[in-house]
């Protein structure tokens, strides 16, 4: 399928070497038909980077590939110059990768301290992890009000943060947040991207993906959209905001077929 002509030219800024970089991506689950097919997005440092599309778009599958727990069948995988394709998961984490998964990933019996502990488990020297866990909480204040009460005793956007809290632990250079709006109510979903607009501000660049298109795009410097498999609109995302085709493609059209 021909790509569409992207809204206004990715603002890439073209001089900076983006953090992560994914080229020509294709990978998909077992036999069956491939879902991402020749995707390609990059993410430059201290910027948000949101990738929207409709419920089985394959937006988790692009962080899955991200973050090593999908491997591709082609294309590449480039963390701040290096070529990390084929890599494991730990080995993409100790690379500058963190993934928040989709869905509730606290542990609901231990502490909020133990829950952004984990997130450190491959650091030993405790003067590193004292340092970090006060670089989280200076970042996530309620984090530290809360530090030693059950995570499950705590709201689903405050256990966001702890799961935000957690990720920054290994003091990644990209975070990749996967629908951290789902399930959240409007007032909370507003915080959820305050805060990740604060990650980014703090020097960690993110790659987020979210259904919640207007609400993510608002909070991000960069917008992609994904269809069948691709990335066929990208742009500042204040532009896309204003793009007519984003509104017609979650109406069902396909950009495609707008004039
Ligand atoms: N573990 C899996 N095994 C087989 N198919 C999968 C698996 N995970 C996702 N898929 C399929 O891949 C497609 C894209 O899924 P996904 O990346 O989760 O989409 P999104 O996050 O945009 O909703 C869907 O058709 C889904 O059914
Ligand atoms: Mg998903």
């Amino acid at each position: 399928m021909a790509s569409e002509p992207a809204s206004a030219q990715a603002s890439d800024p073209a001089a900076v070497e983006p953090l992560l970089r994914l080229t020509d991506v294709q990978a998909g689950y077992g036999r069956a038909a491939l879902v991402l097919r020749g995707l390609s997005v990059t993410v430059a440092p201290s910027s948000v980077v949101c990738l929207v599309g409709p419920n089985g778009a394959g937006k988790s599958t692009v962080l899955k590939v991200a973050s090593g727990l999908l491997t591709p069948r082609a294309g590449q995988v480039v963390v701040d110059g290096v070529d990390v394709t084929g890599r494991t998961p730990q080995q993409l984490l100790a690379a500058g990768l963190s993934h928040v998964p989709q869905g509730h990933s606290v542990f609901p019996e231990m502490t909020v301290a133990e829950n952004v502990l984990l997130g450190a488990y491959t650091v030993h020297d405790r003067s590193v992890i004292a340092e970090r866990a006060d670089f989280v909480t200076g970042l996530f204040p309620l984090v530290g009000e809360r530090w030693s009460a059950l995570a499950g005793a705590l709201s689903g956007g405050q256990q966001k943060q702890v799961e935000f809290a957690r990720s920054l632990m290994v003091r990644p250079k990209v975070v990749l947040l996967d629908e951290p709006s789902m399930g959240l109510d409007p007032k909370a979903t507003g915080k959820v991207f305050e805060q990740v607009q604060r990650m980014r501000d703090a020097g960690t660049a993110v790659l987020l993906v979210e259904q919640n298109a207007r609400r993510a795009l608002e909070a991000a410097d960069v917008g992609c959209v994904l269809d069948l498999g691709k990335v066929h609109i990208t742009g500042p995302a204040p532009t896309l905001l204003a793009d007519p085709r984003l509104a017609q493609l979650y109406l069902g059209g396909r950009p495609k077929e707008v004039p």
